[in-house]
């Protein structure tokens, strides 16, 4: 039954962003060609997505007469980070839709409710335990066994709030870095995963429930922080179609509306292993600006505008390069080969291991 929340946005409503990095801007570039309008907001002025576009809230995520007038401006609500605070996404909620919902944000959010629901899901991840104390701490290591990884539950992203725990790793040193954040919003312990490599699968799910998923990619980090992504991944066939069901049945399990980005470790006898969800564009999908049909970014955008979902087919081989901090200067080099597509975000201070473009260099198949 076609009720009248499944009619499309109309061309020239506005959709609002929380959020105002490159996630958002990129976003914000693909539903201008869509015919839309995009509304920011973010704390911070001048962030890469209040550049391209003339809509702005800046301010804070907590104040209640900004997150009112913003509802007012727009039409619909994303975002382009979880760590947006859940009372601003369940605030907005009440005045305007919220895609993906609120509830999806608070499961995100947090790592022991992401694998809560995995398992909820029978979906596997790594073996893990909420730590509470740190006598918590040592019983689970001795059971877990070295190594293993100590994370924050919430706030955490490029690998901070994690520790290793490692042979030499003093565990009341340990306890004693992620005390505050137990107290707070949670720890958790991780079972360390000698993984083969890392792979993420993007998937879009429609208002009308249908859903596509962009190929598995393999994706490779440099201290924690995504360095390289290798589309498609160099995995058995057989191992991409379990990554992909998994993200189909996930994206299903958790009502989605909007696309969910799953981060996973396969492992050498081929077992694939959720680490992390994220509800929103992923850096490691930043190769479908030129190498999809239909790019994550006017994916998201189709699917919270109410529309059909474009076809997910990758046109080309592709490997895409992040530029991070002074790398950037190196991005004149992309101009020498007329195969790579260079994309810059705009920001101006080139801090060590900010992410300040990618390339995406593409392999004819
Ligand atoms: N349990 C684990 N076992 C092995 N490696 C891990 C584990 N958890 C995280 N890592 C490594 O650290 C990277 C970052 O951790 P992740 O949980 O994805 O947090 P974030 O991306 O939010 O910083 C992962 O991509 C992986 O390379
Ligand atoms: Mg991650």
């Amino acid at each position: 039954m076609a009720g009248p929340t499944l009619k499309p946005l109309s061309p020239g409503a506005t959709i609002g962003i929380l959020g105002g990095g490159q996630l958002g801007r990129m976003t914000a570039l693909a539903a201008a060609q869509l015919g839309y309008r995009c509304h920011i907001y973010c704390p911070e002025a001048d962030a890469p997505a209040t550049q391209v576009t003339s809509l702005t809230s800046i301010a804070d995520y907590t104040d209640e007469a900004a997150l009112a007038d913003f509802a007012e401006a727009v039409d619909v609500v994303t975002y382009e980070f979880e760590n947006v605070p859940f009372v601003a996404a369940a605030t907005l909620a009440q005045h305007v839709p919220v895609r993906p919902g609120p509830e999806v944000l608070r499961i995100c959010q947090n790592r022991l409710r992401e694998k809560d629901f995995c398992r909820a899901a029978e979906v596997p991840t790594t073996r893990f335990a909420p730590i509470a104390s740190a006598r918590d701490l040592h019983e689970r290591v001795a059971e877990f066994g070295r190594p293993c990884v100590l994370k924050t539950a919430e706030l955490g992203y490029d690998g901070k709030g994690q520790i290793s725990v490692d042979r030499d790793t003093d565990l009341d040193t340990a306890w004693a870095q992620v005390a505050e954040a137990a107290a707070t919003t949670g720890v958790i312990l991780e079972d360390f995963v000698d993984f083969r490599l890392e792979v993420s699968v993007i998937v879009a799910r429609g208002l009308d429930g249908a859903r596509r998923t962009y190929v598995p990619v393999e994706n490779q980090h440099k201290n924690h922080i995504l360095d390289q992504t290798i589309v498609p991944a160099r995995i058995s066939e057989k191992v991409a179609d379990k990554a992909e069901g998994i993200a189909r049945h996930l994206a299903e399990k958790i009502g989605l509306v909007g696309l969910l980005a799953i981060e996973m470790f396969i492992t050498a006898d081929e077992r694939v292993l959720v680490n992390e969800l994220a509800p929103r564009p992923h850096n490691s999908g930043h190769w479908t600006l030129d190498a999809a049909v239909t790019s994550q970014f006017e994916q998201v955008v189709r699917a919270i505008a109410g529309l059909p979902l474009g076809a997910a087919d990758r046109l080309a081989d592709a490997v895409m390069k992040n530029l991070l901090g002074e790398e950037a200067a190196a991005a004149q080099a992309a101009w020498s080969d007329p195969y790579v597509k260079l994309h810059l975000y705009g920001k101006g201070e080139a801090r060590p291991g900010r992410k300040m473009g990618h390339t995406t260099k593409l392999i004819r198949r």
